[in-house]
């Protein structure tokens, strides 16, 4: 993904939503987070099969609703261990749409 997709209406993702949304036949979850988006792949690193848009929030970050893994929206990063780091992405919003980007880290997933 190397240029910026519009996935949603702003409106439809107020602040304390999420959706998931597909790019690319990629499954991403947006959050909004008191009005700050974030973007993260949506497939749990670590059976690769749970779905994140149904994880409970943690401070800037969502445990997995399967084993509690929980992922930094911001670096992706997993509170149990680098190998289950996973993708986030660009993401901003242009006239009332939300776009997502490019993946903001490489550490895995
Ligand atoms: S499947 Fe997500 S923590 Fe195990």
């Amino acid at each position: 993904m190397t240029a910026f997709t519009e996935v949603a209406d702003l409106a439809k993702v107020p602040p304390g939503e999420r959706r998931r949304v597909e790019v690319n036949g990629e499954l991403i979850t947006l959050f909004n987070l008191d009005g700050e988006l974030f973007a993260i792949y949506d497939r749990c690193p670590h059976k690769k099969t749970a779905p994140l848009v149904r994880g409970t929030l943690n401070g800037i970050g969502v445990k997995c609703p399967n084993h509690g893994y929980r992922f930094d929206l911001k670096t992706g990063k997993c509170d149990r261990g680098e190998e289950w780091n996973t993708r986030v992405y660009q993401v901003k919003t242009d006239n009332g749409k939300i776009l997502i980007g490019p993946v903001i880290n490489t550490t895995g997933g």
